[in-house]
């Protein structure tokens, strides 16, 4: 007589917020590494990753074979558990992911969304005569102009600085240097001759020329003439 058995696998996926409310969901972050789980209680003879979003006409990306991982080279790498392992993460790899466990007597699959938070490239940006500071406070010479020179360090290849007038952009009087590279370090500085006399609140900031973001990051310099009492607006 044979023995039916009935083998009841639990795949447990990471999930989060989705837009696909039925599929489990994963956020990962471009240029990093990543760990995608494909949770399965009891030992498995094999694992299977693909990419696409049916398992009929989707790729293998990797596998893990009796002890061995294999499938095709490249970023992904299954491990012994099953997770599915990015070398580092590119926006390429968005997409929906089937992981399949294979042992003797089961054979079943799971999916995940996977999601790239793409990179926010980290940069320092300051004034020269903030001394490091991200704010400050200076008093003018009133006959003579001043020279404010905003420097970003670790800026991206598209990446350009803008001086602003309280909200109105300025574009007269600023001049800016070529880009310098110290080290892997791209470094763009953009100096405003400030006339004299002239005061306000001025502020230098970071702009992504492809994408025409402005960065959350800037840098204040509140310009004043000496011997006036001023309300600092917060
Ligand atoms: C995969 O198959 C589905 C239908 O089963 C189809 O809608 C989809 O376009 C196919 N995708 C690719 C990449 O061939
Ligand atoms: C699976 O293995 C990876 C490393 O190969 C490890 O980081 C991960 O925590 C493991 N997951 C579980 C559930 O054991
Ligand atoms: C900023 O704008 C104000 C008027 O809106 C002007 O009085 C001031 O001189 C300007 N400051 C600079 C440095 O351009």
């Amino acid at each position: 007589m044979d023995t039916i058995w009935i083998v009841v696998i639990f795949i447990s996926l990471y999930s989060s917020n989705s837009a696909h409310p039925s599929v489990p969901s994963i956020v990962v972050h471009e240029g990093q590494s990543a760990e995608i789980s494909c949770l399965a209680k009891g030992n498995h003879d094999a694992y299977f990753w693909w990419k696409g979003e049916y398992l009929h006409n989707s790729t293998e990306i990797a596998s893990f074979v009796r002890g061995t991982p294999s499938g095709p080279s490249g970023s992904y790498k299954a491990t012994e558990n099953g997770t599915l392992f990015i070398k580092k993460v590119s926006l390429n790899d968005e997409g929906k992911y089937i992981c399949r466990v294979l042992s003797e007597l089961s054979d079943c699959n799971g999916e995940i969304l996977v999601y790239v938070k793409a990179s926010i490239p980290d940069f320092a940006l300051d004034i020269d005569l903030c001394d490091g500071d991200a704010s400050c406070v200076i008093q003018i010479t009133p006959s003579k102009s001043t020279m404010l020179t905003c420097q970003a360090t670790d800026a991206s290849p598209s990446m350009e600085l803008k001086w602003f007038n309280g909200s109105s952009e300025i574009t007269e009087g600023i001049e800016s240097e070529s880009p310098v590279m110290t080290g892997t370090s791209r470094v763009i500085s953009a100096t405003l001759n400030v006339a004299p006399e002239c005061t306000g609140s001025l502020i230098c900031q970071a702009v992504d020329t492809k994408t025409k973001d402005v960065s959350g990051k800037f840098a204040h310099v509140q310009l004043q003439l000496p011997g006036y009492f001023f309300l600092l607006k917060v």
